[in-house]
């Protein structure tokens, strides 16, 4: 079976490596998988992609169409016309998308209308708020999707809501999620290699001479709700930097997060904030594992929080990550100063109703391609 891997984006990176993975070891003892792997080029610096290329071991891409930045109609545009013509050439039996962004829409609508099934994996979220550029993309892809591989039993009851469900000519599975057996698979590796801590002074020595580390926050913000409104994000900044007072806050830049500052004169203005540039992955999971508490507009950083045991604040008005929520572990704080602070404060709080066990399947990467190898049969 051929499929066509369709990615661009630093969380697709990480969503796509699990499935590789469970590809290679489908490999080794049944019927031959082949990958081509399709990069459109929608992040491009060193620190968003080739870093993650290297650390997560994913194959170069057999296809780079070097799409790079737009308004969402050119990148999404110019993505469409050079993944038809590869889909085209390669003729795959299926096509696989992953999350929400402009790169999974545009593989999605690409592969549709040739008739290709797509393969969406992480389907069916929603925020109900359609503003959001992501949740037209992931609409727009659910509805075109053949396969729906759902993260959590939310995510098919949403499906459901819009009269998308497990029939016939359309598969709608609960496999887990992706991300989850990247955490698996990388905080290890994380544990043993990263020496973040080290380079960012986060430890500090006990008069025993133990090394110890210290109490940090570590934040992250790249939502264009909150980076392209220059209130809310100087908001946001705000509470960060009050945050900063008391402890480190560690804050690796997303690039539209830097240009937006940047434009606004807000770089250099709070002096409390460790801004720096991104982080690869496996020191970001050792930021995460080891934070006090985690500050996040990010979908992908949330649900790491969790299974990480890491308390976080969501620095939006809703989350798709409901379970993270419920479970204690998470909570929503919009973009306001004072409501960022209040949540931080409110996080002991909520300790009370924390599960020790993480809901949570392994082996989703696994799921899919078992099922799709299946359906090919
Ligand atoms: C995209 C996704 C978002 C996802 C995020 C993950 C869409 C609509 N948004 O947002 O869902 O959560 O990726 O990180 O697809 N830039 C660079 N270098 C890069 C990449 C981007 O400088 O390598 C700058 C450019 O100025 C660009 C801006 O960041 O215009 C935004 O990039 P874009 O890919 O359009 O969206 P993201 O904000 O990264
Ligand atoms: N991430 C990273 N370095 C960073 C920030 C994030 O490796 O400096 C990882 C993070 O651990 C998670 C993924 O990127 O696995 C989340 O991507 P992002 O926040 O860009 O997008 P989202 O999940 O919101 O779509």
């Amino acid at each position: 079976m051929k499929i066509v891997t369709v990615v661009g984006a630093r969380p697709q990176f990480i969503k796509a490596a699990a499935v590789n993975r469970a590809i290679h070891q489908w490999n080794k003892k049944k019927k031959r998988i082949r990958e081509i792997l399709v990069h459109t080029g929608q992040h491009y610096d060193v620190l968003m992609d080739k870093v993650f290329f290297e650390e997560l071991a994913l194959p170069r891409p057999n296809y780079h169409l070097g799409v790079g930045s737009g308004s969402h109609a050119e990148q999404t545009g110019m993505m469409l016309e050079r993944i038809e013509a590869v889909l085209k050439k390669e003729k795959p039996m299926v096509v696989m998308v992953y999350g929400d962004t402009n790169s999974t829409l545009a593989g999605a609508l690409a592969a549709a209308k040739l008739n290709i099934p797509v393969a969406h994996v992480e389907a069916g979220l929603r925020s109900d708020d359609r503003t959001m550029p992501e949740e037209i993309n992931r609409l727009l892809t659910d509805h075109v999707s053949t396969f729906l591989f759902c993260p959590t039993d939310q995510a098919i009851q949403n499906l459901l809501r819009e009269g998308i469900e497990d029939e016939k000519t359309r598969k709608v599975k609960n496999v887990g999620d992706v991300m989850y057996d990247s955490i698996l698979h990388y905080s290890k590796l994380a544990e043993e290699k990263s020496t973040v801590l080290k380079d960012l002074n986060l430890y500090f020595s006990t008069p025993n001479s133990e090394h110890r580390t210290q109490n940090y926050y570590l934040a992250t913000l790249h939502r264009a709700e909150n980076t392209d409104d220059p209130k809310r994000l100087r908001s946001i900044l705000k509470a960060l930097d009050e945050l900063g007072r008391k402890m480190p806050v560690i804050f690796p830049l997303h690039p539209r997060t830097k240009k937006m500052m940047n434009a606004s004169h807000l770089l250099s203005r709070f002096k409390n904030i460790k801004c720096m540039e991104p982080v690869s992955y496996l020191n970001m999971l050792k930021l995460e594992k080891n934070a006090e508490a985690i500050l996040t507009d990010s979908g992908g950083v949330q649900k790491e929080a969790y299974w990480l045991r890491t308390p976080c604040v969501t620095l939006r008005e809703v989350t798709e990550w409901g379970y993270t929520v419920k479970e204690g572990w998470n909570m929503v704080s919009g973009w306001r100063t004072f409501d960022i602070l209040q949540a931080i404060q409110k996080l002991s709080i909520l300790k009370k109703r924390r599960k020790k066990e993480i809901g949570q399947q392994r082996g989703a990467g696994e799921a899919i391609v078992r099922f799709l190898s299946q359906w090919s049969l």
